[in-house]
């Protein structure tokens, strides 16, 4: 159980036209970090918004800028997102052959380097990489579209990640991306997980503060 969990709304589910607003909710809520999903249209079957935008966010917030990267290819483009501001800059395992060079680079140009993984990749496929990284970013929607359902086995990678960090001493954080809401996050933190992502029911929630101390188990009642 971890009692001290980060939440990361994710402005892909913002109001485009009024980004600054989505921020201001994000800031008023006591939102942890930013989470902002690049996607090219290759590596997934969607487009969002590339480093301009993370660029333009930077200087609105002083909030932490998680930025999960879905392209193809991410070596072209770590070190654009890194100065645009990218505090956190994740790349999918499944998106180049050399990620150990890619985190090495991210690392070296001076952010956080995170490891993503999709629903079919097991959390093994990870192991060589895990001395590398601080962010895990475990996937439990298919990437692309904010809104949809979470996939119950991404409930047992996370138990599998706590486990495997454990055994190895390490300290790299354990983030869960995709159908995160108040019904799955106390699962989530019973399995261990240091950081919720959350797009659609964070910016559709009536009471946006509510909704994330309900997320970190702090909803009172
Ligand atoms: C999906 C993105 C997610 C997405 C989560 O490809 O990586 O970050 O915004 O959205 P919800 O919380 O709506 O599932
Ligand atoms: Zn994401």
């Amino acid at each position: 159980m971890n009692n001290s969990v980060i939440t990361a709304p994710s402005i892909l589910a913002a109001d485009f036209a009024n980004i600054v607003g989505g921020l201001s909710l994000i800031e008023e809520a006591r939102g942890g970090w930013v989470h902002m999903d690049v996607m090219d249209g290759h590596f997934v079957p969607n487009i969002s918004f590339g480093p301009k935008m993370v660029r333009d966010v930077r200087a609105r917030t002083d909030l932490p800028l998680d930025v999960h990267l879905m392209v193809s290819q991410p070596e072209r483009y770590t070190s654009e997102f890194i100065e645009a501001g990218a505090d956190y800059l994740t790349v999918h395992l499944e998106s180049t052959v050399h990620v150990h060079r890619v985190i090495q680079s991210i690392r070296r140009d001076g952010a956080r380097p995170g490891l993503a993984i999709v629903p079919s990749t097991p959390v093994a496929a990870a192991e060589e990489l895990l001395d590398e990284i601080d962010l895990l970013l475990i996937m439990t929607v298919n990437p692309g579209f904010g809104g949809q359902a979470l996939i119950p086995r991404g409930i047992e990678k996370v138990a599998r990640a706590v486990q495997i960090r454990r055994e190895r001493g390490l300290s790299f954080r354990i983030s869960v991306d995709g159908g995160v809401n108040h019904e799955t996050a106390p699962l989530l933190r019973e399995a261990g997980v240091d950081v919720l992502v959350s797009g659609s029911a964070f910016f559709s929630a009536p009471d946006p503060s509510q909704y994330l101390r309900d997320l970190c188990g702090h909803g009172g009642g």
